[in-house]
């Protein structure tokens, strides 16, 4: 299958073709590329599943670009759910709803739950109110690799296994949704992303961060080792540590990398590194495309330990996945 490049209205009109007619189309989020069907179209979402090679236990998301396009996917919900849609939506957050006997079940796994998502991005946003139905999409990557960020990357992970890609900006979040359980008697963060907890306490009374043992009902993604980059990776606490593996693993034939904060670049004297920016914000923007990239330069990723403020903690959800949760 070749697959075509667009961008602007032929992309999204000719997208919305391709999802009415039950085919995929890769699409750009401010978050991560998202690859969508048309939710209602088992056999479309059926080929989400395929060519990612993604287990058909892990559940999808339903983007909407509007608020009235909820009310088909979910059961009656709260005040406090209301708000948080007000408040939140849209950007970069999947809430957890009961579903609705409308989404059909091989979208959400057979959970009696459903994760709705309201992308900010303009791009996103034509395109699904071109399509005229909520789309569920999963990241627009290979299963158990990194989300993509940029269309070039979308199509080195893609290509040949989907008819088309809508081009976009790099994206601007560069993580994946927060994803808050707002089914559970205390509401749950079972992602950690750009809305912080502190943001959602603007909301909500209280919530809780998913941390520890994996509980597969509530998030089935959650058992599979995701995000990896196919070098192996580890986080360094600080430069003296990263310099001093680096220069092991050179010894031992490696070729290492470092992705650093800018302000650190000459901590690194004559070594392989990727600048993330200036700061939590570039450097979650950077971080999948730093990964892409340092994978194709070398075979042992070195990476900053980012957790400076709550959002570079949101980071290191991500990064110490990829390193398996190695960190020295
Ligand atoms: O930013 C994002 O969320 C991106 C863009 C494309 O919107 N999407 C994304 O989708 O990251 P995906 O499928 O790669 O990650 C969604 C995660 C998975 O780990 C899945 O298990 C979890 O959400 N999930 C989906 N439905 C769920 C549900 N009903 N209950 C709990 N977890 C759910
Ligand atoms: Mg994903």
């Amino acid at each position: 299958m070749d697959t075509l490049i667009l961008k602007g209205e032929k992309a999204y009109s000719y997208g919305a073709e391709l999802i009415n007619k039950g085919e995929i189309v890769a699409f750009p989020t401010e978050t991560v590329y998202g690859l969508g069907a048309d939710c209602f179209n088992t056999s479309a979402v059926l080929k989400i599943f395929e060519a990612k090679g993604r287990p058909q236990d892990n559940p999808l998301i339903v983007h909407i670009s509007k608020k009235e396009q909820i009310f088909d996917l979910v059961k009656p919900f709260s005040e406090t759910v209301d708000k948080l849609i007000n408040r939140f939506m849209p950007g970069p957050i999947t809430i957890i709803f009961k579903k609705s006997d409308k989404v059909p079940n091989m979208v959400t796994a057979n959970l009696d739950t459903v994760g709705i998502r309201m992308p900010k991005s303009a791009e996103a946003r034509a395109f699904i109110d071109a399509c005229k139905t909520p789309i569920a999409a999963p990241s627009a990557n290979r299963s158990t690799h990194i989300s993509t960020t940029t269309y070039k990357h979308v199509y080195e992970e893609m290509q040949g296994l989907i008819p088309l890609i809508i081009q976009g900006e790099d994206c601007e979040v560069g993580i994946e949704s927060t994803i808050l359980d707002m089914t559970s008697e205390i509401p749950t963060i079972l992602r950690p992303g750009a809305i912080t907890a502190t943001m959602l306490l603007e909301v909500l009374k209280e919530v809780k961060t998913f941390e520890g043992v994996v509980k597969v009902a509530l998030a089935p993604g959650m058992k599979y080792k995701h995000y990896a980059p196919q070098a192996e990776m580890l986080v360094v606490t600080n430069c003296d540590i990263a310099n001093e593996i680096y220069k092991q693993k050179l010894a031992e034939g490696a070729t290492p990398v470092i992705l650093c904060f800018e302000s650190n670049m000459d901590k690194y004297n004559n070594k392989q590194i990727i600048s993330l920016g200036k700061d939590t914000k570039e450097a979650c923007k950077n971080i999948y495309s730093a990964m892409f990239e340092a994978d194709k330069i070398g075979n042992y990723i070195l990476c900053e330990d980012l957790s400076k403020d709550e959002l570079g903690k949101s980071i290191m959800n991500r990064v110490l996945k990829a390193s398996g949760g190695k960190i020295k």
